[in-house]
């Protein structure tokens, strides 16, 4: 008998505010065809003024559990992937947990950028594993425009605000990739890479939350490198290939990069979860939107073979090998 973390409820969150590609031309010298060519997004969300990361966090929370027909009450844990937390501290997880009304068990958040919900999923799994918890709410939540500098059309165009959630819950598995659940997990991070991406600001430096810095064309040649390698990485522990997987769930950064990963694990983009268009790149959000958006579309089924894949700053990456 093993145990497995099983996706019992999945939803997601988007701030009303839409920006179109055509809101940077005023002010900026790009174009909504560069940023369309470039990197596959239309639009992103933009969180309203006061509107938070745990806001936007807690919502998507809410609409996981709904899916999942449980209570707050019913969870045992939250771990909560962000880089843009509303405090230094304490936690947006113990903020989510607030406003969620749960008073028990415990939350926390995890930072590994744009692989932070890859790292959380993991973590969660680990938690489930060891007996530690039997129900966790594992969400990326972020309000990436609070860190844009608006003035900088290589960064700025690329990012948005959103939330997803999954409900992830203890089930007895045969121990084989027939089981549903989280079935292999592969996880990286190499700091010698800081300069690649990286917010000029924080508490031990500038005392402010800075702003993102990256050398953009760097970070694509890893993403498409490490990307590959960690999906086939997670695929291999579980004695699997990419002739199995129903679905990869990618990171939405950048659709050159979604697409050569694919091609890269020999998977045709129809078997890829696609969302980029319509949210730029959320960070630690996108996986779990876009999860939320696939089950909508109703591309992802139970029993589907998921492989979801991330990289951010650090430079950090891993992947998930997960049955629905
Ligand atoms: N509009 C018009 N021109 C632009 C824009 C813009 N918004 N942004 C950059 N350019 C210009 C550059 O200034 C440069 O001009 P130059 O040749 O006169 O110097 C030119 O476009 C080419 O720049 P590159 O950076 O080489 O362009 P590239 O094709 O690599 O595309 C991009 C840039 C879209 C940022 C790409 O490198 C990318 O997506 N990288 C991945 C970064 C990423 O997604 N990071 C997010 C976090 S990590 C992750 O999630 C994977």
């Amino acid at each position: 008998m093993t145990i497995r973390a099983v996706v019992r409820g999945v939803g997601h969150y988007l701030p009303a505010r839409v920006v179109p590609n055509a809101e940077f031309e005023t002010r900026l010298d790009t174009t909504d065809e560069w940023i369309r060519t470039r990197t596959g997004i239309e639009r992103r969300h933009f969180a309203a003024e006061g509107e938070t990361t745990s806001d936007l966090g807690a919502k998507a929370a809410e609409a996981a559990l709904a899916d999942a027909g449980l209570a707050a009450a019913d969870l045992d844990a939250i771990v909560l992937a962000t880089s843009t937390a509303d405090l230094t501290f304490p936690a947006a997880a113990t903020m989510v947990q607030q406003k969620i009304g749960m008073t028990n068990g415990f939350a926390f958040d995890v930072q590994a950028v744009c692989a932070g919900f890859v790292f959380a999923l993991a973590n969660a799994n680990a938690l489930i594993q060891s007996g530690q918890a039997r129900r966790v709410l594992v969400i990326g939540a972020e309000t990436f425009s609070r860190i844009l500098d608006f003035e900088d059309r290589g960064t700025c165009v690329l990012f948005g605000d959103g939330a997803g959630a999954v409900v992830l819950e203890a089930a007895e598995g045969k121990g084989t990739a027939a089981d549903r659940g989280i079935l292999a997990t592969d996880l990286h991070s190499d700091g010698s890479y800081r300069d690649l991406l990286y917010v000029d600001g924080g508490v031990s430096t500038t005392g402010t939350a800075g702003q993102v810095r990256m050398q953009g064309n760097q970070v694509f040649r890893h993403a498409v490198e490490k990307l590959a390698e960690t999906a086939h990485a997670a695929l291999d522990k579980a004695g699997l290939s990419g002739a199995d997987v129903d679905w990869i769930v990618p990171h939405q950064a950048n659709l050159r990069i979604i697409a050569a990963t694919a091609q890269r694990m020999q998977v045709p983009m129809e078997r890829v979860v696609v969302t980029v268009q319509d949210h730029g790149n959320t960070s630690a959000a996108s996986i779990p939107l876009a999860l939320s958006v696939g089950k909508a579309r109703g591309q992802i089924k139970e029993g589907d073979l998921i492989v979801t894949e991330a990289i951010g700053g650090g430079l950090s990456w891993g992947a998930v090998v997960l049955r629905w």
